[in-house]
């Protein structure tokens, strides 16, 4: 006769850290080369790119540095005219020359003085304000002498300005003739326009935004940027989800404990006091990237890898995430605010900005009902990390019966980590060697560099690439766009309307509160180490 089984006793909570416990690891795996699954990307058309606000930071960070790189790949179609828009007067030599120490900062290649000639004399600048004609009749005439050159009249224009200013600068656009709206078949040049998040600051001013922008140019000629989407590891979300037959069967609410997403970063505000007072985590990240790497990792098969048909799924997915209430906010949202962001440059000295924020999403799909998502992202914390853990669930420990099995045997952690070390991991429990059953965590590590030995290119790279050849599949979509405002708008009603961010200390994990919020599902966060 055999024992009556005891029930199963639900696990401890995942432990903080995969290390937390015996952890074995290997980083050893042998990468094959298979084949490229997607049409073969053709080499975009030569287009002149003209960059609104080319004398701040994004341009000097991650613009110029991204276009550089295309050049030295090759990627960009010959001849290339990048032209700077900015106020202040500049020549196109002297506005190469600003841009260099920035590019060898932040290029993912060293500057050499014949490929930086080479880059440098594809740029040029416009001077002046941008709600002034003559900036655009200037503009026009540096885009027509680039179309005599060869970029034959097409054209991609970079709002990487403030949004408030975006109504003036297309009105001006297409007061100069400079944008058409897009018309099937006509076979004209291409005329594109590239809009930096945050695409407006609340539900309201996002849709006007649109509207606005509708009102100029056709949806195909819109592209609104996530730097996140252009990033390898985001993308291989959907080739590790959907080109491997172990995961998909268990991607839902019968073997999904929970979810995490982490973006932590070690940097401040970087001196955009203004920017942050005005925008703070909620709008810098959440609302866009990090709702964007949660809808990959939840959405359902695309019909194929088309630009409708991943946005679509993605926009389902987004449509299915359960709207928040005040008893969500109360409950399953905490703010944050490092201590010193008060001194910061341009910030007020009782900002209620949140530098931090956490938050519980649940998802009312088939697939997922009853999961938690947890969100979390934060300026100046213990360490620079983005991150997806995929927490399964415990097994029934009827074969373990020993007193501790519960807090012993872990459940299994899939990590997709985004950034820094990009790789996938898999934390599982094996037995230690030995007489006895005694069990350790061990993990099983892939890292893209260590696999493919090949540099894995900057995202903004992608992005403008993919820009140039009319493919949309990675940026956003007006109603995902819109959905993702709807979804935080209570947070930021909320905490818009009363004060109480929780201060935290530069270098650490965030606000304990944060932790408490987890603490009450029974489960906590993954550990931010600092180095
Ligand atoms: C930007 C935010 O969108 O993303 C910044 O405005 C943030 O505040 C940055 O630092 C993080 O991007 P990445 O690629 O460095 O993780």
């Amino acid at each position: 006769m055999t024992e009556p089984q005891k029930p199963a006793t639900p696990a401890a909570p995942a432990p903080p850290s995969p290390t937390a416990s015996v952890t074995a690891s290997s980083s050893s795996v042998t990468a094959e080369i298979l084949g490229d699954l997607a049409t073969k990307r053709r080499r975009p058309d030569p287009t002149a790119i003209v960059i609104f606000g080319a004398t701040g930071d994004l341009a000097g960070r991650k613009l110029a540095p991204a276009l550089y790189n295309m050049m030295l790949d090759n990627a960009m179609a010959e001849p290339a005219a990048i032209i700077g828009v900015s106020r202040g007067e500049l020549t196109g030599p002297q506005f190469a020359e600003r841009l260099k120490p920035r590019v060898a900062e932040f290029s993912r290649r060293k500057v050499e003085p014949a490929m930086w000639d080479k880059f440098a004399s594809t740029l040029d600048y416009v001077g002046g304000d941008f709600d002034s004609d003559a900036t655009y009749i200037a503009l026009k005439a540096k885009l027509d002498a680039a179309a005599a050159r060869g970029t034959r009249g097409n054209r991609i224009f970079y709002l990487s300005t403030p949004p408030a200013v975006f109504p003036l600068v297309l009105q001006k656009l297409q007061q100069h003739a400079l944008i058409e709206r897009a018309s099937q078949g006509s076979g004209k040049p291409s005329c594109r326009v590239i809009v930096e998040k945050p695409f407006g600051r609340d539900l309201n001013s996002a849709r006007q935004l649109n509207e606005m922008i509708g009102g100029y140019l056709h949806e195909s000629q819109i592209y609104r940027i996530d730097h996140y989407l252009g990033k390898e590891t985001v993308q291989n979300i959907l080739v590790l989800r959907f080109g491997n037959s172990i995961f998909e069967p268990l991607w839902n609410r019968n073997h999904v404990d929970f979810v995490e997403i982490t973006a932590a970063e070690t940097i401040g505000i970087e001196g955009r006091g203004a920017f942050y007072e005005a925008t703070g985590v909620v709008r810098d990240i959440i609302q866009n990237h990090l709702l964007q790497v949660m809808s990959l990792v939840t959405m359902e098969v695309p019909a194929s890898f088309s630009a409708d048909d991943v946005r679509d799924e993605k926009s389902q997915l987004l449509r299915s995430v359960r709207s928040l209430d005040l008893n969500d906010v109360a409950n399953h949202c905490v703010r944050g605010q490092y201590r010193g962001y008060r001194q910061e440059d341009g910030v007020a000295p009782d900002s209620q900005t949140p530098t931090f924020a956490a938050m519980r999403f649940m998802i009312d799909s088939w697939r997922w009902q009853g999961v938690p998502f947890y969100l979390r992202a934060g300026k100046k914390l213990a360490e620079r990390l983005t991150e997806v853990n995929i927490h399964f669930r415990a097994v029934p420990l009827v074969l373990f019966k020993e007193e501790a099995a519960g807090s012993v045997l872990q459940p299994a952690v899939l990590t997709l980590r985004i950034q820094p070390h990009e790789g996938i991991s898999l934390r599982f429990v094996a037995k230690v060697p030995g007489e006895n059953i005694n069990v350790g965590n061990v993990l099983m590590t892939m890292t893209y560099a260590d696999a493919f030995k090949r540099p894995i290119s900057e995202a903004y790279e992608r992005l403008l690439l993919d820009c140039m050849r009319g493919d949309a599949t990675l940026f956003n979509r007006r109603d995902s766009v819109d959905r993702a405002w709807e979804l935080i708008q209570p947070v930021l009603q909320i905490w818009e309307a009363t004060p109480g961010v929780h201060l935290y200390e530069a270098g650490s994990a965030g606000p304990p509160a944060a932790d408490d919020m987890i603490a009450r599902d029974g489960r906590c966060w993954r550990e931010l180490v600092r180095s």
